[in-house]
């Protein structure tokens, strides 16, 4: 048997969702219908996570949810509830940046900027899934996030770079 899994709420009510974002637990209401990446910059102020197409398209709203990263102009805010999530802001600690965020800044590797949020948490998931990536494994890894600016090759650079960085300093994702 199908069970519907139809939220039994109209569009003005309202939704308590609890979701733990870079170590910290949130309670919100929010309506059903609204966008996880909304959420994270309306609502918790988490303006890392960019929109770029709502429409799954770009990658510029990736961040890591339980683990995995995903699209969070494609997930709706209730969907998260209970869910473990990492931004862009939750990767420097004590004002030092991550080794990816430092491999990017080395190597050049973005130019205004709209893409490099997105394009950090997709690298974050690409080295914990994998921490010595292939160039090839790189841009299948990254295709799912767009740049207009920078051509790719100085990202796939950084990737290459912070895959290094993590290995020297035995650090795991
Ligand atoms: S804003 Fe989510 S994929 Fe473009
Ligand atoms: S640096 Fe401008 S879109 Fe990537």
């Amino acid at each position: 048997m199908v069970m519907s899994t139809t939220l039994k709420v109209g569009p003005e009510e309202r939704v308590r969702i609890r979701v733990r974002v870079n170590g910290v637990w949130y309670e919100r209401d929010v309506e059903p219908r609204k966008l996880l990446v909304h959420f994270l910059r309306e609502d918790l102020g988490f303006t890392s996570v960019h929109v770029g197409c709502d429409t799954g398209h770009c990658g510029a709203c990736t961040v890591i949810m339980n683990g995995v990263s995903v699209k969070s102009c494609q997930v709706l805010a209730v969907q998260a509830d209970g869910a473990e999530i990492l931004t862009l802001e939750g990767l420097a600690k004590d004002g030092k940046l991550h080794p990816i965020q430092e491999a990017f800044w080395e190597k050049h590797a973005l130019q205004c900027g709209y893409c490099t949020p997105g394009m950090i948490m997709e690298t974050y998931f690409l080295l914990k899934e994998n921490p010595e990536p292939s160039e090839e494994e790189i841009r299948r890894g990254l295709a799912g996030n767009l740049c207009r600016c920078t051509g790719y090759q100085n990202i796939v650079d950084a990737v290459k770079l912070a895959s290094q960085k993590l290995k020297e300093l035995k650090m795991t994702l």
